[in-house]
């Protein structure tokens, strides 16, 4: 049987302070009701520690469910759109960080299709004999770039890390097929100039490094773009929609998820949605959902499960895989992040701060 990579493990980090949507009516005009309806997100992470604390903790559980050590890891790949500095790469913090001393590392950044970019980079190399044993994470500190007064894109984003262990199987389970995809026309919906998330901002200019977003048209292109990619990655594997156990979708916002789903006409009882307790984790939003999918068995040995994203740059991608055997993780590790006592408003502080020039001067 065919070489293929499959998920033997899979761990998220959710940082311990939330920002509700309650919370947010204090620092800005909104309303709990408006947030629910218009994106399904009632609260977000907001991180006290740095991407590779999270990433660590979402590695270690993946390792612990996969039954392996770091040092069984061949390569590790970090799919972020905000690293902490630009070389050494999040992987290669990592690495270092857990010990993984005979895997080689590298960052990948395909903003929120991060995560479909990386599962197609881990499989690709499985299947060709570079790797054996992948671990893959996202890992995202979103609200770092966040204008805590801009209303239409701060309800949206929130932090967290997410991982998977691929490895070969001839069993028939695993990746069967990838769909990735770009339009850099398109990109300048969705910027985001800033680079480096380690530390509080400081020496940046708050007009230029803050995102922009276009909110109705990135909507469209993602329902769009998730769509055709899941067709696309579907045929390449010999599959119909009707065989689609379970779809995990990039969790944007839950009216593009509906929207998706309603195009393809798959029920929204087949599609896992956590967004509700996350925003929207880029990179991170799908190896949460899937770790949350699996905690609620909702993935069965030999199901079909699709995974499918959207994000910035344009870009897009799917991948679909054969669940294997594995549905209870081989051990648990009781890796997570340190305690704080700081409160939501006291980690949003900086960037009220940073953001607040540009709305004196508007
Ligand atoms: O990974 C891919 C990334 N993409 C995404 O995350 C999704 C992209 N887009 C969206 O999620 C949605 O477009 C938004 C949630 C950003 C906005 O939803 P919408 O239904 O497209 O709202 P809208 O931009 O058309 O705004 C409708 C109204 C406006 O007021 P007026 O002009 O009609 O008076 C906004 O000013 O809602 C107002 N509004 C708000 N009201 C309360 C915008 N943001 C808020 C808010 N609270 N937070």
């Amino acid at each position: 049987m065919q070489r293929r990579a499959t998920i033997t493990g899979w761990g998220k980090c959710a940082p311990p302070v939330k920002l509700t949507n309650a919370d947010l009516e204090q620092l800005i005009e909104t309303s709990h009701d408006w947030i629910v309806e218009r994106t399904g997100i009632e609260a977000r992470g907001i991180t006290h520690v740095e991407v590779t604390d999270m990433a660590e903790v979402a590695a270690m559980h993946a390792l612990a469910a996969a039954g392996l050590e770091p040092a069984d890891i061949d390569l590790l790949i970090v799919a972020s759109v905000t690293p902490e500095i630009t070389c050494p790469s999040n992987a290669c913090f990592l690495q270092e960080r857990i010990g993984a001393v005979n895997a080689a590392a590298f960052d990948l950044n395909a903003a929120c299709s991060g995560w479909v970019y990386g599962t197609a980079s881990a499989s690709s190399m499985i299947e060709s004999g570079i790797a054996e044993r992948v671990l893959l994470v996202g890992a995202e500190k979103l609200h770092y770039v966040m204008d805590y007064w801009d209303r239409s894109t701060c309800i949206l984003f929130g932090d967290g890390a997410g991982a998977a262990v691929f490895e070969a199987s001839t069993s028939g389970d695993g990746v069967l097929s990838n769909d990735l995809g770009a339009d850099g026309v398109a990109g300048k919906t969705m910027v985001f100039p800033t680079l480096g998330t380690r530390g509080e901002l400081q020496q940046r200019d708050p007009h230029i490094d803050r995102l922009h977003f276009e909110g109705q048209a990135v909507f469209k292109l993602a329902v769009k773009g998730m769509e055709g990619s899941v067709r696309r990655a579907l045929e390449r594997a010999g599959l119909s929609l009707d065989d689609v156990d379970l779809v995990i979708p990039h969790q944007a916002n839950q009216r593009i998820i509906e929207a998706a789903a309603r195009r393809l006409e798959v029920p929204m009882d087949k599609v896992m949605v956590n967004i509700a307790e996350h925003g929207n984790t880029a990179a991170a939003s799908i190896p949460m959902a899937m770790t949350d999918a699996v905690a609620q068995g909702r993935l069965f040995p030999g199901a079909v499960v699709v995974q499918t994203a959207f994000g910035g740059g344009v870009t897009w991608g799917s991948s679909v895989m054969r669940w294997g055997d594995r549905v209870t993780p081989l051990a648990t590790s009781d890796a997570e992040l340190p305690p704080t006592d700081l409160t939501v408003f006291d980690l949003l502080a900086p960037n009220r701060a940073f953001f607040a020039p540009v709305h004196e001067s508007s």
